[in-house]
């Protein structure tokens, strides 16, 4: 039985902001989401221990299977693991972490929780060239027996350079004998989770520093500097599971990524393509300078040229889209159907093969195979209170700066006359509502009084 506690009652004052300092996101995800995700397999069960801004934070976390315990007062990390106690389960081990600690590693939580499993009062430590305001730790005979704050240490202790990062593992028991015996007598006024080390040693447990395989994975944010730089290393290890995914980025360090996204083999993304919540691309897709994707689907072999924006819109395969191409939600584009630039979508299928390649404007409608619409055709889905569909059939042809005025129904195969103004249905052969062309011979233009 694995019980993972993960602290989060903490203000984060230097933050300087509403948001509870958990919630404040990495990558587009809040960092308690992160230390979630990392340990979700492992856990038989998470404990958050919350108290500032604790509303927030239960309400983003919403829907997962997660016990909340509230700290009414934020008495130290010792006091904070001691009000989960009465949700831990008796002869199980304990994992605790941070919830401000969005790059950890699942290497390290793996290697600590075996350690934890043996038996051990294991903590993960860091080799640092600068150590200034962790614990450090000391060692005896190669196992770890004391961790001292900055704030207690001696000038000697102060030169250590191995920090503890925070994460603990232990069996639960010896936490439930440790935790309700600390004493707050210590610079800072505080009941430190630190303290339990020396009890393990005085109890006669062996323990165990478990050494990060990357320091940079147990950095904290403790104000929006910080939190910019843990940004800068999420988005490189993003950036670098897309290459090892088999994606080319032409400029890695120009990409963005802000939600959870999958790349299939041979993509190809260039310089300012960012992405937003849940996006998956297949294989051999490329996406253009510029390109902004928001939790869409883009099938395989798909161009997006630069500068288009989608949101919420479905792409199957083989569809070229943009430049400048803008897809709202609701947009599905079928195998091999185009839209091209300055063209809008919105709740709206192009079923396969068809097109809108110029200057559109394409809102609740359905597009049938292989139609064309030409430059400028526009949907008038909206007549200011109530949104209607338009029915565009399969090889149907729509001549330029055209208005289809929904509810609206095109057979298939029919055209309709440029400049047309469309209000009933069109069945068969030709729509047309254009003025006739009329000719004045001798016409003379005015002149300046
Ligand atoms: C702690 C460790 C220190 C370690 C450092 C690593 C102690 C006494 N010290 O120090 O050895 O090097 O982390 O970053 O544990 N929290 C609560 N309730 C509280 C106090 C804290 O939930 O009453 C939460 C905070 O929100 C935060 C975490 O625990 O997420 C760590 O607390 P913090 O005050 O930042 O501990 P440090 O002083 O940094
Ligand atoms: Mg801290």
């Amino acid at each position: 039985m694995l019980d993972v506690v993960i602290l989060a009652a903490g203000q984060g004052s230097r933050m300087k902001s509403d948001l509870p300092k958990v919630l404040h996101p990495v990558g587009g995800i809040p960092m308690v989401q992160h230390v979630i995700n990392a340990v979700d397999e492992l856990a038989d069960r998470i404990i958050l221990v919350v108290g500032h801004g604790q509303a927030d934070v239960r309400q983003a976390l919403d829907g997962q299977s997660l016990t909340f315990v509230e700290q009414t007062e934020q008495l130290g990390t010792g006091h904070a693991l001691a009000q989960a106690l009465p949700e831990l389960s008796p002869g199980g081990t304990t994992l605790m972490l941070y919830g401000d600690g969005p790059l950890i590693e699942r290497a390290d939580i793996e290697a600590l929780v075996a350690a934890g499993r043996e038996g051990h009062y294991a903590l993960l430590t860091a080799q640092l060239e600068d150590p200034t305001g962790y614990g450090r730790v000391s060692r005896e005979n190669g196992r770890p027996v004391s961790v001292v704050e900055q704030k207690d240490a001696t000038p000697e202790q102060l030169n250590i350079q191995e920090i503890n990062t925070g994460l603990l593992c232990a069996p639960t028991d010896s936490f439930a004998r440790y935790l309700p015996a600390l004493s707050s007598d210590n610079a800072q006024g505080e009941y430190y989770v630190t303290d339990c080390l020396a009890m393990a040693v005085a109890a006669g447990q062996t323990t165990q520093a478990v050494v990060t395989v990357n320091p940079d994975s147990i950095l904290g944010a403790n104000d929006r500097v910080q939190l910019a730089e843990l940004e800068g290393l999420y988005q490189r290890r993003e950036r670098e599971r897309l290459m090892r995914a088999g994606a080319t980025l032409i400029d890695p360090a120009r990409v963005s990524i802000q939600g959870q996204v999958q790349t299939g083999r041979d993509c190809v993304i260039h310089p300012d393509v960012q992405f937003f919540g849940q996006v998956t691309l297949g294989d051999r897709v490329t996406l253009g300078q510029g390109v902004i994707l928001t939790d869409s689907t883009i099938a395989s072999d798909t161009e997006i040229q630069p500068y288009c924006v989608l949101q919420r819109a479905r792409v199957e395969q083989g569809a070229d889209i943009g430049p400048f191409a803008r897809l709202r939600p609701g947009a599905v584009m079928e195998a091999g159907s185009k839209a091209g630039n300055f063209v809008e979508i919105k709740n709206a299928t192009l079923k396969a093969g068809a097109k809108a390649n110029h200057l559109s404007y394409v809102g609740d409608a359905t597009v049938g195979e292989r139609a064309n619409l030409g430059a400028g055709t526009i949907t008038c889905n909206y007549d200011g209170a109530n949104k209607s569909h338009t029915e565009i059939g399969a090889d149907a042809f729509v001549g330029s700066n055209s208005a289809l005025v929904a509810p609206v129904r095109l057979a298939p195969g029919v055209t309709v006359g440029a400049g047309s103004t469309i209000t009933r249905d069109v069945e068969q052969g030709l729509g047309l509502t254009r003025a006739k062309q009329i000719e004045i011979p001798g016409y003379r233009r005015p002149t300046k009084d």
